[in-house]
């Protein structure tokens, strides 16, 4: 019986302080292998009387049950530690040292999201996405679009063909979608900017069937058009690096909004040329106003207790004013010439601190 117990705690103490995979598996061949002190003590059982064979019989199988079950344990930590240890030593690096003579660049929709970002960002907004493939409940039903809207025709949004339970689904047709996303998803507080592709069957001078936006949302239990104001016209200098660019809020209307309005920017024309800030013009840049109570009630969010705001601006043509490109096509033209003209080089990255674009 001592001796049981005994071969117990030095085997277990052993295990224990395996130092490696191989000096645990001479621990378990010496124990349980055919010619392991455990396994020898099995073969004696034979000279014994039936009741102390069953008796030293069954304290044996303990013995050799807890003994597999620390060799078990003590295999799982070494394996897990010879695996990190192989990882650490195996490791490649594949990153390619930066080439500043190369001919890439940051394209400018990419520069003008990451400058919009980091603006916002600065602000305490994070970053949503949403699908570019989505269905009508999010693309306009619970934005309170009116079942005969005109946006939801054909010759605006390019649908999908007909699923089997005979709904289409869609391209969506701004990324205010993801609005309803974010308010199913989150609880407030809520302060999200949310940049992305958006879709439209239109082509011409100034529209291309796929083009970019960045939507904001902020929910909140005391949040004003005041807060609205202050925030895009924070953004609006910043973008345009113009401390007192002149901002307008015009009255407007989008059904997921109430009230509405549209933001335009000051700017001259002169000789041709579109200059932004103070001057005699007005240049609409972006969609905005407090969310609609059918929208919040549509997104599971209680309108007696949460309001705020929402906007929605066009990448492409904020993009072009701020940085002269006078063609909105040459964008997805994927003309080399035209990236290194006007793209930008992948280590300046946008900060307010830093500049936003150098
Ligand atoms: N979704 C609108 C569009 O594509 C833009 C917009 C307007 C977004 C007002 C908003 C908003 O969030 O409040 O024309």
């Amino acid at each position: 019986m001592t001796d049981l117990a005994s071969l117990l705690d030095h085997s277990l103490a052993a295990i224990a302080t395996a130092p490696d995979l191989e000096a645990l598996e001479a621990l378990r061949v010496g124990l349980l292998g055919k010619k392991g002190e455990i396994s020898l003590l099995m073969k004696g059982l034979g000279e014994m009387g039936p009741d102390e064979r069953k008796a030293f019989g069954q304290q044996v199988n303990g013995l050799r049950d807890d003994v597999t079950a620390a060799l078990d344990a003590r295999k799982a930590v070494l394996a897990s530690a010879a695996l990190d240890a192989r990882l650490a030593k195996e490791t490649i690096d594949i990153t390619l040292t930066v080439r500043p003579e190369g001919e890439g660049r940051v394209h400018p929709i990419s520069q003008t999201i990451d400058e919009i970002v980091a603006i916002f960002g600065q602000m305490g907004f994070a970053v949503a996405e949403g699908p570019d493939i989505e269905d009508d409940f999010h693309n306009f039903t619970a934005l309170n679009f009116p079942p005969d809207h005109p946006a939801r025709q054909m010759h605006d949004t390019f649908f999908l063909p007909e699923q089997s339970d005979g709904t289409r689904r869609l391209l969506r047709t701004h990324t205010s979608p993801v609005q309803v996303r974010t308010m199913l998803s989150q609880k407030p507080p809520i302060r999200v900017i949310i940049p992305g592709r958006t879709y439209r069957c239109d082509s011409d001078m100034t529209h291309t069937p796929m083009f970019h936006q960045v939507e904001g949302l902020v929910i909140d239990e005391a949040t004003h058009m005041g807060h609205l104001k202050g925030c895009l016209i924070e953004f609006v200098r910043s973008f345009f690096e113009i401390d007192d660019v002149p901002v307008r809020f015009r009255p407007s209307f989008f059904p997921f909004t109430e009230p509405s309005a549209e933001v335009d920017i000051g700017c001259s024309r002169k000789d041709g040329e579109l200059k932004i800030g103070a001057g005699a013009d007005w240049l609409e840049i972006l969609g905005c106003g407090m969310v609609h109570p059918n929208v919040l009630k549509n997104c599971g969010t209680d309108p007696e207790r949460y309001q705020g705001f929402a906007f929605g601006m066009g990448i492409e043509r904020i993009a072009m004013l701020k940085y002269g490109i006078p063609d909105l096509r040459t964008f997805f033209d994927s003309d080399l010439r035209w990236l290194k003209h006007y793209g930008f080089l992948p280590l300046d990255v946008p900060t307010l601190a830093g500049g936003l674009a150098r």
